[in-house]
């Protein structure tokens, strides 16, 4: 505990005079998992996310298995990254359903016929129904970039920019029926420079959540685990 404290210390006011970034709460310790944690992957777009729970699985950061990465739109990149690392992804493409409610229980499936105990919105571009985030209760988790409550929604850098605030960041959380407003896991804040575009600052937000998601997976998988066992 001591030490989780030293280092949280180090990490803050040294990334705090560096004015890069802060972490809150920020704890590296590895958690160990038997069996490992079993994640589903939702996403819709680049997949970098998704890329760097990998990477923090194969380097032993993230005691996890990821069963099944899902996407809604057939063209995006996440799904060339699972073909890169051989990790199963199925496509369920909204477009093919005849309703919200259709496309949800799809994935519900999808999830319980894996036994997924952790899903991880990384880029989900889509709201999740309330089926889902009642079966999946404190075991689903999004990550959004800004520092929550303030930018919900889409665009959540281009309205920090609009704004003119001069620190954003991203933000993991657990979801539930109003977008972006589940109870908060961790946050890291990013500085906004005066001669950052949209894209600098996406960069620099993106570096953030490739730490911050990765750590909060793991916090949720301590608890998911601990309650399990608490219910036994
Ligand atoms: C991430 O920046 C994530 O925060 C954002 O989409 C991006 C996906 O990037 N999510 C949202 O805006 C959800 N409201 P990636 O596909 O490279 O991981």
């Amino acid at each position: 505990m001591q030490q989780d404290n030293k280092e949280y210390r180090e990490k803050t006011i040294f990334n705090g005079l560096n004015g890069h970034s802060l972490i809150s709460p920020f704890n590296s310790e590895k958690q160990l998992f038997d069996p490992k944690i079993n994640l589903g992957i939702l996403a819709s777009g680049n997949g970098s996310n998704f890329e760097n729970i990998i990477k923090s699985i194969q380097n032993n950061q993230l005691n996890a298995k990821i069963s099944i990465l899902i996407v809604n739109n057939p063209n995006c990149l996440a799904i060339k990254k699972a073909l890169k690392y051989d990790i199963p992804y199925v496509i369920i493409n909204h477009r093919d359903c005849n309703s919200r409610l259709e496309h949800d229980k799809l994935v519900l499936e999808k999830l319980e016929e894996l036994s997924v105990e952790l899903v991880v919105m990384a880029g989900w571009m889509r709201i999740v129904g309330e089926e889902i985030i009642n079966k999946f209760k404190d075991r689903l988790i999004n990550i959004h970039p800004s520092l929550l409550p303030s930018f919900k929604g889409v665009n959540a850098i281009q309205q920090a920019i609009d704004n003119r605030v001069t620190i954003t960041g991203c933000t993991v959380h657990y979801v539930q029926k109003d977008v972006d407003s589940g109870s908060i896991i961790i946050q890291a804040a990013v500085p906004i420079k005066e001669q950052d575009s949209k894209e600098t600052l996406r960069k620099r937000i993106q570096n953030m959540e490739h730490i911050i998601l990765p750590l909060a997976i793991a916090k949720v998988a301590k608890n998911i685990r601990t309650s399990f066992k608490d219910n036994k």
